[in-house]
């Protein structure tokens, strides 16, 4: 019989390294993790998703090996390279001995420098492999991970196909730059982190900085909801809302208002636009 996917289970484990999730999150990674399908977690910065990962991996008790994604990144960025001084040395090394050496020799395994995804496919499922802002990379790139995403191996020319012994579990973030190429995301199972509800933001706040009042996290979660309705071109996340309930705390003020609130709003807005935005429409937060 199959186990049925116990998500609030899940959602505890997640709790107890103080990661909140819905129970919708909670359901897709379980059934990531059941179906050994890899995870695009989408939604704004700060919302959580590098975070899950990190979070996934010590509920496992897994590594975390963290692949983050930029322009430009290619194959040899992200599975391996042959560590070139090193064979040069051990060529000389075997000419000074007046060994023959052989070329075969170079590209033994010890030349490897196993980057991320070569890391990840030999420790299987005890890693945890994010793929960090994948709408950074190139298209090229998105298909290269496609083919190893779909095997769970690689190959290597001068020595084989590495196959994962069990399927790493695998999470993919994007902030939604750009679309993803469709074969990609059709391999994955997806999830759409939204802004967490006021309950759950203030939940977040005080699991994050337990040092922040009760009356302090209600007052920032609220400015930061009031915020995110304006239209900025950086929102705040719960990242920014965590921070914001720091520095005000510091201030030794009790609520989102007065010098306190102005003096520290560049730790939620954090765009010159934004700020005028926010003086015009929430005097309450920045008086002029
Ligand atoms: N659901 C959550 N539970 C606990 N902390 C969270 C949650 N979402 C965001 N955070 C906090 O916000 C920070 C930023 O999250 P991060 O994962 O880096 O965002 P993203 O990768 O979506 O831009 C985290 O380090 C964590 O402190
Ligand atoms: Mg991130």
């Amino acid at each position: 019989m199959v186990k049925p996917l116990d998500a609030d289970a899940l959602r505890v484990g997640l709790e107890r390294h103080s990661y909140l999730a819905d129970r919708g999150l909670a359901v897709s990674l379980g059934l990531a993790m059941a179906l050994h399908r890899p995870l695009l977690v989408e939604g704004e910065p700060g919302v959580g998703k590098t975070e899950l990962a990190r979070t996934a991996a010590k509920m496992l008790s897994a590594e975390l090996i963290r692949l983050t994604c930029y322009e430009g990144i290619d194959a040899a960025n992200a599975l391996y390279e042959w560590n070139y001084p090193r064979q040069l040395l051990h060529a000389r090394a075997a000419q000074d001995g007046n060994v023959p050496g052989r070329v075969a020799e170079l590209y033994a395994p010890e030349f490897l420098s196993e980057r991320p995804i070569l890391r990840a496919v030999r420790q299987g499922s005890k890693a945890v492999l994010l793929v960090d802002e994948i709408d950074r990379a190139d298209e090229e790139f998105e298909a290269f991970l496609l083919e190893v995403l779909a095997d769970h191996a690689v190959t290597i020319p001068e020595i084989g196909t590495i196959t994962a012994p069990s399927p790493p579990l695998v999470i993919l973030t994007s902030n939604r730059t750009r679309e993803l190429h469709d074969a990609l995301v059709r391999r994955c199972l997806y999830h759409w982190i939204d802004y967490p509800d006021a309950e759950r933001e203030v939940a977040i706040i005080r699991t994050r900085a337990p040092e922040v009042g009760d009356g302090l996290a209600r007052s920032v979660a609220d400015a930061v909801r009031r915020l995110r309705g304006l239209d900025l071109t950086k929102p705040p996340g719960p990242a920014e809302a965590i921070d914001w309930a720091r520095a005000i705390t510091l201030l030794g003020a009790d609520g989102v208002y007065g010098e306190a609130a102005a003096a520290t709003i560049g730790t939620a807005v954090k765009n010159r636009d934004d700020l005028d935005r926010v003086r015009r429409e929430m005097p309450d937060v920045l008086g002029a």
